[in-house]
């Protein structure tokens, strides 16, 4: 059970505070003294901190101070009063959370102390998983990222082990070969990079071998190539489905020679380099459609890593949007703190087809434009709320030769839809309001209506 320290002057608050809390499970503590307030935080597991600001004699700014000093991460929402809402954007410049005004509604307790809980449970993932993941840049919890998490570190130890690196576009590639090459021995060598798909065929090739004086005519000096300057490092061949079938023949040999030779030089380099390729291309198909060498795919795909595209391993979706809120808010100076229920739900059923970078792309957007405290729907750009089927109209009704009665039967499948949302939502009103877009009133009304209690 989560506790919950309350620490205000008037025992009416605290009791207040305390029916409040109770109510949703959490176990409530009271004080009204500083000192005691401040041991509590130290001594007991304390997950959220609510706390009024004018404390008779005392500041709840000192208070506050006290307590980050003993807890730096503890969690505390302040409560101030009339006249003190420029001392509440004090104490969240001193690290508090947020505030609330008095005199405040129980549902504004609720929401607000289920909202920072859920903030800090994530944020402690995220924190977690940043830890977790030692050396690789990258945030997630599914089944699957830990697994390519497992695959980075192994082929890593194998300084020269061939990586190929597959998913749709955005879903991290480039991550995961930087991550090889930071937790691999090699890590303090050059990692060097090139997109195969943005050079042409001959301009490619004299970036990856380098050229002797005078090989060809604008050759006026002799060019290292990025073969060799990644000597004892790794290479890194981006969308390598895109390279020229001529240069594919010139990498197998590479690769079966690991000796490069420059042009219109006429002796081989032995090369010592670890090549890490990706592609976002279908291989199979390109190998079938004669786009791309079968053989030179088999001594690429030494070890191969796959990382799957975001809609199907969902469970990274929120991590990744806290993680991104925390930076982009942070870069651009804004007090945004999380997600509404609703927004959240948008996004998981959202199928991204940009993957991550899309998802990033988004949060950024958002902390760009917006100012909220909370992201809600209304916030997300237009393709996210476009999967919600919310014109199809799932049902149809046959009109017999006598007529029907319009308004009994609107009535009838009214109180069909409100009690299947309302068993679907185990009585909660909140939910199923939500579930059927009505406001809180109207289904209470509808409820009292269709004689469904809430109770
Ligand atoms: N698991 C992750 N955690 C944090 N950031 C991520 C993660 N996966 C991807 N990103 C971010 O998403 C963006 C796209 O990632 P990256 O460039 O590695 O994708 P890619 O697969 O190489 O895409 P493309 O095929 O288009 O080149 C980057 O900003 C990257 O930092
Ligand atoms: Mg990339």
């Amino acid at each position: 059970m989560e506790k919950i320290l309350i620490v205000d002057d008037e025992a009416f608050i605290r009791e207040n505070l305390e029916r409040i809390l109770s109510e949703d499970g959490y176990r409530p503590l009271s004080t009204e003294s500083p000192d005691e307030a401040v041991r509590f935080v130290a001594e007991e597991e304390i997950s959220l901190v609510l706390l009024d600001l004018n404390l008779g004699n005392h500041s709840g700014l000192d208070v506050l101070r006290a307590m980050k000093e003993v807890d730096p991460d503890i969690l505390v929402i302040i409560i101030t009063g009339y006249g003190t809402v420029e001392s509440a954007v004090e104490a969240l410049k001193i690290g508090a959370y947020d505030y609330i005004k008095k005199p405040f509604k129980a549902d504004a307790i609720h929401l607000i102390v289920k909202l920072a809980l859920e903030t800090q449970n994530l944020r402690r993932k995220v924190k977690r998983l940043s830890k977790e993941a030692d050396g690789i840049n990258m945030i997630g919890n599914s089944a699957a990222l830990l697994q390519i998490f497992r695959q980075i570190r192994e082929v890593a130890k194998h300084e020269t082990a061939t990586v190929l690196i597959t998913g749709e576009s955005g879903t991290g590639k480039e991550l995961v070969a930087q991550a090889i090459h930071n937790l691999s021995p090699r890590s303090e060598r050059p990692f060097v990079e090139i997109n195969c798909g943005s050079l042409p065929f001959n301009l490619l090739e004299s970036e990856l071998f380098g050229h002797e004086r005078g090989a060809f005519t604008d050759a006026k000096t002799r060019k290292i190539g990025l073969f060799e300057e990644s000597d004892s490092g790794s290479i890194f061949l981006d969308e390598i489905g895109e390279m020229d079938m001529s240069l594919q023949v010139k990498l197998l040999r590479v690769l079966e020679d690991r000796k490069i030779r420059r042009l219109g030089g006429n002796r081989n380099i032995d090369i010592n380099v670890r090549i890490i390729s990706a592609t976002n291309v279908d291989f199979k198909a390109a190998i079938e459609r004669k786009e791309f060498r079968e053989d030179l795919y088999y001594r690429l795909n030494v070890f191969p890593i796959h990382i799957p595209p975001l809609r199907d391993r969902r469970e990274d979706i929120p991590v990744l949007l806290e993680y991104f809120l925390l930076r982009f808010s942070k870069e651009f100076n804004k007090a945004m703190k999380g997600f509404s229920r609703e927004s959240l739900d948008l996004m998981m059923r959202y199928h991204w087809p940009g993957n991550v970078r899309e998802l990033r792309n988004v949060v950024e957007r958002i902390c760009i434009m917006h100012n909220a405290e909370q992201i809600r729907s209304e916030h997300l750009p237009r393709e996210i709320w476009g999967e919600t089927p919310q014109s199809e109209i799932p049902f149809s009704c046959e009109i017999p030769p006598e007529g029907i009665v319009l308004d009994d039967v609107v009535g009838q499948i009214e109180k069909n839809l409100v009690e299947k949302a309302f068993q679907i939502t185990g009585g909660n009103v909140a939910k199923t309001a939500r579930i059927l877009n009505v406001p809180r009133g109207t289904l209470r009304y509808k409820l009292e209506k269709y004689l469904l209690t809430s109770d």
